[in-house]
């Protein structure tokens, strides 16, 4: 097993406290309302500290949360307690995932498209692993326009070093309207942070084709 790196274990000492805060002030709503959306056999990637755990249907058949930080995963396995069925933790990378093709009614990511190195990629992995007509629930920060835009750009190069790879200028709409899903609904809104660059949300449901 790898160990974290030093970006990697100061992410995972910082973020769950920052996070807390923006949950509190109406992020834990948004994924409890996008989240009870999620049906059968369930695949979270980028997992972090579980933020999004609580906010699952009871009834899900299984919920695998893969997670490729190792601090990170520590959290999460803290915070869901020891994992029994139909919860499993798993260590993995977005960009190969090591499930068959078709094997999850519903993929879900939460800020994750910000860090992947090749979203595309990624994106690919998710449309994989998706069943025919199974369902991507996304919840991203994304680059805003106008001012917000050009000092999201310049801030991003200190944002990914700050963050473990977080980009604050990603354009994962657009990424998306390129690959072979069918997008249901997408919401764009905020993240009620005063972190200006992560603010700009789009949160939504796109179907497998
Ligand atoms: C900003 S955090 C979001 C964590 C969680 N999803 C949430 O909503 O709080 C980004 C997460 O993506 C994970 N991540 C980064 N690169 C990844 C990859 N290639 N595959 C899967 N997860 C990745 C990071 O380790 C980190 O936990």
């Amino acid at each position: 097993m790898t160990s974290a790196t030093f970006g990697q274990r100061l992410f995972a000492r910082w973020y769950p406290g920052f996070m807390a805060r923006v949950e509190r002030a109406g992020q834990a709503q948004l994924r409890r309302t996008q989240l009870a959306r999620a049906r059968g056999r369930t695949l979270e990637i980028g997992a972090g500290n579980g933020l999004s755990v609580p906010h699952y249907p009871d009834d899900l058949p299984e919920l695998v949360l893969l997670e490729p930080n190792p601090a990170m995963r520590d959290r999460l396995t803290e915070s869901v307690g020891t994992p029994t069925a139909p919860v499993t933790i798993v260590d993995g990378d977005a960009h190969a995932l090591e499930f068959p093709d078709a094997s999850f009614d519903t993929v879900t990511a939460s800020l994750v498209f910000c860090s992947v190195r090749d979203p595309a990629l990624a994106l690919s992995e998710v449309h994989r692993v998706l069943k025919p007509g199974g369902q991507f629930l996304f919840h991203e920060h994304v680059r805003g326009t106008g001012l917000r835009g050009c000092c999201q750009d310049l801030l991003t190069p200190l944002q990914r070093r700050l963050a473990d790879g977080c980009h604050a200028n990603r354009d994962f709409e657009s990424l998306l309207a390129t690959a072979d899903f069918d997008v249901e609904t997408i919401d764009h809104t905020r993240m009620p942070t005063s972190a200006s660059t992560i603010v700009p949300l789009v949160v939504g449901t796109a179907r497998r084709r």
